[in-house]
This record gives C-alpha cells, structure tokens and sequence, in this order.
C-alpha cells in the first residue's frame, strides 16, 4: 500500500495512449491497490494509470457516496462496448487538473467491458455519474483530458492557470 504522487497537468506524461495489458501479474495487482488508496487519500472518485506515471490500460474507480455501501472498480483494459444515444451533463474535476471544474456532454449509459483483478472478463452497464466516470478514466488511457472536450479558449485558461500554480509549487 502506497500513496504515488499525481502527475499535474500540463504535462506530456498525460497525452500518451496506454498499452492494453497482455496478462496479469503480481505488479500490476499491487498498482491498482496502491492506485486505489492515492484515490482515495487525494480524495477523488477515480484515477486512471497514467496519472501516476504509469502508461498501462489501468483505472480505479468509486462512485458510492457513503462509507457503509462502498463499491470499488478496478478495471484492466477496459473498452467500451456500447453507449447510449441519450446524453447526461456533468460538472469533472480530475485529480491532474486540481481546483478546475467544467461541465461536460456524454453518453448517459455505457456497457464496459474489462479485466478483473484476477485476470477474468467482466462486462458490467453503468448510467449516471459511474458511466462518466468510467468514461473520463478510459479517456485518460488514451491520453484525453476532460478539459480536452470543452472550447480552446476555457482550456488554455485552465492550462495557464495550471501552469502557474506549479511553479509557485516549485518554488
Ligand atoms: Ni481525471
């Protein structure tokens, strides 16, 4: 158990298309549990590999808002199979862009496909706020930002914003 440091955006770390995972092993186990508990402790409601540096089809994901019916995902490869024509609007935040939020359009239900922990196919459908979820992770993997579905003008201000505030981090 471990909590990783987030990868801030702007950052090329953030733009590149993961590798699906050929097989399981033992690492990549451990990853999603460390993953897990730096979601947990940021706090945020899912985390995609990427974000921690790590350039594999991996993402964690909780939606549930109490702590008594917790439901956690961890997804290996994770493709989706199928989405609605119906579309939802919902306020992301990401844990690589801290403190910006924006409204974004998508489908309102996906079915997913995935990997579990031990390496079996799961297909489960998600609506609402997991199906978002679910889909601003995937888009991570493939090295999309949330604020890369919204106008130019409110992203660079997002980005220059972003910029600024690591460098005063730095310093
Ligand atoms: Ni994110």
């Amino acid at each position: 158990m471990a909590i990783l440091p987030i990868i801030v955006a702007p950052d090329p770390r953030l733009k590149v298309k993961c590798d699906e995972l050929t097989h399981v092993e033992e690492e990549h186990v451990r990853l999603l549990d460390d993953m897990l508990d730096t979601m947990y402790d940021a706090p945020g409601i899912g985390l995609a590999a990427p974000q921690v540096g790590v350039t594999k089809r991996l993402i964690v994901i909780d939606v549930t808002e109490s702590d008594d019916s917790r439901h956690t995902y961890k997804m290996i490869n994770p493709k989706i199979t199928w989405f609605s024509d119906e579309l939802s609007n919902y306020e992301e935040g990401c844990l690589s862009l801290p403190e910006h939020y924006a409204n974004v359009i998508r489908p309102e239900q996906i079915c997913v496909e995935f990997l579990d922990y031990e390496g079996k196919l799961k297909t489960i459908d998600a609506k609402g706020v997991l199906a978002t979820c679910i889909q601003h992770e995937i888009d991570h993997l493939d090295g999309t930002l949330f604020v890369d579905h919204i106008t130019k003008l409110r992203r660079d201000l997002i980005l220059r914003k972003l910029k600024k505030y690591k460098s005063e981090k730095k310093t």
